[in-house]
């Protein structure tokens, strides 16, 4: 017998950890969507405690709502499910092992810790037959998670790409549209609220790698060591890459890529990419995310959204609740998925790939002989070239390379960088082909 009925409905009782942006659109979207929640559930949702760092700061609720105990909030008895939106691995781990020892599902927004602790906590809420959500730690509203653990689990994913940083993204965007410098315009965006004060996180790719391990370990079952992933910023792409990567047919995307090599070893990788403009991922702009994944039954997917904000992110961490919802009024035994440990990832020495390379050199006759004869003498062999003469007899060429291994493109180029005629290696890039 269903515990819940239209004429005596179960009440679920919430508690919050963190009212941030998400945790406010969290509570709007339960309150504005009242009663849809309720006729997708059968539940009614009671929201009865608000765990907050700090206290002095003005709210819209009534005061006795937020509390800055919150380990009262996970130890509450009368709690059934806890939505940990505070973020960062020690506080919010601490309090999701407690919330989950004290018998409450969990649903949380937070990629650091799924990334890093994933593994160890959906097996323990799953011993205890409890919920563990996390669709909101990706691609903010996309509804990926859940997408790749149901509805997807049935195919083999060949290769899974994904542009899972806002940030980035807007930086990257602008950038190519208006020939600006990556300085320039991260000043810009932090002026305007786009990106953080600190923009580590989200500029050096450490964002879109929690992201992509995520992503990885519910597609291919096993969770990587962070530390086995390739991880590259966007800090040194020139208004100049920009340009050749338009020349070439190409646009530049930080992206978080994983594909699996052989049974339990992936190669997972982050760094920016020139991909084809003929490739769906090559039309995301501004802040959106998406992710793309090539599955053997299903073909070519993307999924795309807003992957930051606080209603996008909202909309995940309902969905996943009213999930949890159905399970308690259902009396079902949780719909967390346990994935194990111990995923190897390839170094990224054992990448295969085409590259893109930009060179200042002497102008000179004989230039071009010496820079395609080392690079040949390494097996990197050249499939398009752009040349323009600078000033001071200098010259600069870009290239992009056939498909090669990246521990002989990058041994090619140390070799490159000690021709006379070579003055300087600008920069180069991996290159996805279609
Ligand atoms: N800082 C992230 C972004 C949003 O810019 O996409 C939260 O994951």
């Amino acid at each position: 017998m269903p515990s819940s009925t239209l004429a005596n409905p179960r009440t679920i009782k919430v508690g919050f950890l963190g009212f941030g942006t998400v945790g406010e659109g969290t509570h709007r979207m339960l309150s504005d969507n009242v009663d849809e929640i309720f006729r997708k559930t059968g539940a009614k949702i009671n929201i009865t405690s608000i765990g907050i760092k700090d206290a002095s700061k003005a709210r819209c609720l009534p005061s006795e709502l937020f509390t800055t105990d919150l380990k009262s909030i996970v130890t509450d008895p009368k709690i059934d499910v806890v939505l940990e939106l505070i973020g960062g691995e020690e506080l919010a781990g601490e309090m999701v092992d407690l919330a989950l020892d004290h018998g409450k599902h969990v649903v949380t927004a937070n990629k650091e810790l799924i990334a890093k602790q994933g593994s160890r906590l959906i097996s323990k809420a799953r011993k205890k037959n409890l919920d563990l959500h996390f669709e909101a730690a990706v691609g903010g509203g996309i509804p990926v998670v859940q997408a790749l653990k149901h509805q997807l689990a049935g195919n083999d994913v060949i290769k899974l790409m994904g542009i899972l940083n806002g940030t980035t993204n807007y930086i990257l965007t602008r950038m190519e549209a208006e020939g600006a410098n990556f300085a320039d315009v991260l000043a810009d965006a932090q002026k305007l609220g786009y990106a953080e004060a600190d923009s580590t996180n989200d500029v050096d790719g450490f964002d879109t790698m929690y992201k992509i391990a995520i992503l990885a370990a519910i597609t291919f079952g096993k969770q990587v060591d962070l530390s086995d992933i390739h991880r590259e910023g966007i800090r040194s792409i020139g208004t100049e890459d920009m340009h050749y990567a338009e020349v070439f047919g190409y646009r530049i995307k930080l992206l978080g890529i994983c594909e699996e090599i052989e049974p339990d070893t992936l190669m997972v990788r982050v760094h920016p990419t020139m991909i084809p403009r003929t490739h769906q991922l090559a039309h995301v702009d501004d802040v959106f995310n998406a992710v793309w994944l090539k599955g053997d039954f299903v073909g070519d997917l993307m999924f795309s959204g807003r992957g930051a904000g606080g209603d996008p992110t909202a909309s995940a961490v309902v969905g996943d609740l009213i999930d949890v919802c159905r399970n308690i009024v259902n009396e079902g035994d949780g719909s967390a998925i346990p994935y194990g440990e111990g995923m190897k990832s390839l170094p990224i020495s054992e990448l295969e790939t085409r590259y893109y390379l930009r060179l200042e050199v002497q102008d000179c006759p004989g230039t071009l002989g010496q820079i395609s004869t080392t690079l040949g003498r390494r097996k990197v062999g050249l499939t398009a070239m752009e040349m323009k003469s600078k000033v001071g007899g200098l010259g600069e060429i870009a290239f992009l390379t056939h498909v090669c291994r990246e521990e002989d493109f990058v041994a090619a180029i140390e070799e490159v960088g000690n021709l006379d005629c070579v003055t300087k290696i600008e920069s180069w890039m991996r290159v996805e082909q279609s």
